[in-house]
């Protein structure tokens, strides 16, 4: 059936500037746009309108690096590094997701809560456990949000009540594999926690797993000074090359998050196997991580999305990682000069929005052809009419939050919460 929708619309079609279409339709069918347009079409105009008035209608959010596990400990323990941080508070929480009971109750609120901040797809970091990990999938089915969910990988370098064996993990990852790959919503990742926590045998048998499914791949990279010389400790080169050795690097899509300590080498590897660097400023700061040199890799041909990387990250609103990502480019800037230039808004919303939503498919833009996610934003503010469309959206991401958002779609559906 052919519906349609009726608003401001707003999205990125480049990084450098937005796409307006004022009280503009847009017309779908079974969750694919047919049409944006300022005039609806003759041939439509028997059709149902939803019309939302002088609201904004804006692609949705996707958080392209999180974890589930640790939801229970988001703004907890932000005053020690990265290493210590996961020793002391991290993978004891990730350890209590074994627990079915309290797995359930943590993955549907997470799950409800990503939705109700406007992110209409994660790509996530289970944990350890496989019990865990299918109620994970089972409560973002329930919600309806898209997903990549990983059931982690780790084998070493880590207390024994977090690891697993090798051969128990690669058989249980790929059970999950195969029960959920032909879900249009939500599917498998493989997940190596990060070079530490694996052995070269479970990096190559990862890959190999990866290349015989076609299964995308996320991992950390480059995120402290301290982790970094430990992988060059441990694995006697750079860090990309270590999982580029093992398949794990782009020959399937790939994700890494943070990126902030990258060599040249690194960098052209990084560019020339297409692999995206996730960006998660508030994780940086919070864990005194560094300032990623994220307009320099922009030029230099990396592609980039955006993670809350939460618990690392405080808040799971991914405008919040917008508005943090250009503040800390600003930072940048004034530290190291003209090199390093800010991040513009217009950028930074197409890394949330184009660069997340591509990693699922033809998502991100309201165009024809792509599916239609969307959220429906009420910027009921004071001297509004003051403001164009851009200036609107720049509010919202500014200053608002999900009490904004009236109405959320994925593929043409509107989800509760
Ligand atoms: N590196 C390895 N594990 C983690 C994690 O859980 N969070 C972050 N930010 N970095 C990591
Ligand atoms: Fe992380």
């Amino acid at each position: 059936m052919v519906e349609i929708i009726k608003g401001n619309i707003i999205f990125t079609e480049t990084p450098d500037n937005f796409e307006v279409i004022e009280n503009g339709y847009i017309v779908y069918e079974d969750g694919i746009i047919l049409s944006v347009t300022k005039l609806l079409p003759e041939k439509y105009s028997d059709c149902k309108i939803h019309d939302y008035g002088n609201r904004l209608i804006i692609p949705g959010f996707y958080d392209l690096h999180v974890h589930s596990g640790q939801y229970s400990q988001c703004g907890v323990g932000m005053d020690l590094p990265l290493l210590q941080w996961l020793k002391k508070y991290t993978y004891e929480s990730e350890k209590r997701c074994e627990n079915p009971s309290y797995a359930r109750r943590l993955y549907e609120k997470f799950s409800q809560d990503l939705l109700r901040y406007g992110t209409l797809g994660a790509v996530v970091f289970s944990t350890t456990s496989y019990e865990g990990t299918e109620i994970l999938f089972e409560e973002f089915l329930r919600t309806g949000i898209r997903g990549y969910i990983g059931m982690v990988e780790m084998e070493r370098n880590a207390p024994e009540f977090i690891i697993k064996d090798l051969d128990y993990t690669m058989e249980m990852i790929e059970s999950l594999i195969n029960e959920y790959n032909d879900n249009r919503l939500v599917k498998s990742i493989i997940t190596p926690r990060f070079a530490p926590t694996s052995t070269k045998e479970g990096l190559r048998r990862l890959g190999e797993l990866a290349k015989k499914y076609s299964v995308p791949v996320q991992s950390h990279l480059d995120e402290s000074q301290e982790e970094v010389e430990w992988v060059r400790s441990l694995y006697k080169k750079d860090y990309a090359s270590v999982y580029d050795e093992f398949g794990l690097y782009g020959d399937t899509p790939t994700l890494m998050a943070h990126g902030v300590y990258m060599t040249d080498e690194e960098i052209d590897l990084t560019k020339d196997n297409g692999v995206i660097l996730v960006h998660c400023p508030d994780s940086n700061i919070n864990l005194s991580s560094g300032i990623m040199h994220s307009k320099e890799l922009i030029e230099k041909g990396v592609r980039l999305g955006l993670g809350t990387d939460m618990a690392g990250g405080h808040k799971l609103f991914m405008g919040e990682v917008i508005v943090r990502a250009i503040q800390l480019s600003k930072l940048l800037t004034l530290q190291e000069g003209m090199s390093n230039k800010p991040l513009t808004f217009s950028e930074a919303f197409y890394m949330s929005t184009v660069v997340g939503g591509g990693f699922f498919g033809k998502i991100g833009k309201l165009k024809s052809g792509y599916e239609l996610d969307c959220l429906i934003i009420d910027d009921d503010q004071l001297y509004r009419e003051i403001y164009s469309i851009e200036d609107r959206l720049s509010k919202f991401i500014y200053t608002g939050d999900d009490r904004w958002i009236l109405d959320r779609y994925v593929s043409g559906k509107i989800l509760n919460v």
